[in-house]
């Protein structure tokens, strides 16, 4: 069966909290920055929801796979043109264990980037741990590239 893609309902909330359990945790195994789902992902996805942030599922028959969620946003750094501020921002990007590498971060990608292009996004941004080898590829796959990278040391 082909997949398609719906927007989230509010019958939706325990898989999204399930989802996001399974992104918080995938970055929490590596990088010690991360904080266990188990204290955040309630209050996050709270906070995705009262930003309108629109939340779309990839369905394989009576299964959900995957979802993908973003909003507008603008970049508040003064250095950057007008054009390179206003972007969609992809906030999260999720796709069950069991259905990875077969290409189901493509369809969301391009699902979300769609719905954003007709709110008036003219460029897209998404962020990724410098580890996460597999989130890394699947953008790179879309047509992402590097706009910037944050390092950090201890003091
Ligand atoms: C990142 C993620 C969404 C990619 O989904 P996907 O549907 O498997 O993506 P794709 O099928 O496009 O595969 C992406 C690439 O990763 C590769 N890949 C898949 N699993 C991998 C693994 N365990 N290690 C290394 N590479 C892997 C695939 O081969 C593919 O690379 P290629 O196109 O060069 O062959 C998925 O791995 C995931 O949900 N991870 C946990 C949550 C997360 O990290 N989200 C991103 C940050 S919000």
């Amino acid at each position: 069966m082909p997949l398609t893609i719906r927007d989230a309902t509010s019958d939706d909330e325990n898989m999204l909290l399930a989802f996001l359990t399974g992104i918080q945790e995938a970055e929490r195994a590596l990088h010690p920055s991360r904080r266990p789902a188990s204290e955040i992902v309630s209050i996050y996805l709270g906070n995705l929801q009262q930003r309108g942030a629109d939340i779309l599922i990839a369905q394989d028959g009576a299964q959900a796979v995957g979802f993908a969620c973003g909003r507008l946003d603008n970049d508040d750094d003064p250095l950057l043109k007008a054009e390179w501020r206003e972007h969609g921002w992809i906030s999260d990007l999720y796709v069950a264990e069991e259905r990875r590498a077969e290409g189901v971060s493509q369809l969301l990608l391009g699902a979300i980037a769609e719905r954003l292009r007709g709110k008036g996004a003219k460029r897209l941004r998404i962020c990724a741990l410098a580890a996460n080898v597999p989130a890394i590829r699947a953008y790179k796959a879309f047509g992402f590239s590097e706009l910037e990278i944050v390092f950090d040391a201890p003091l």
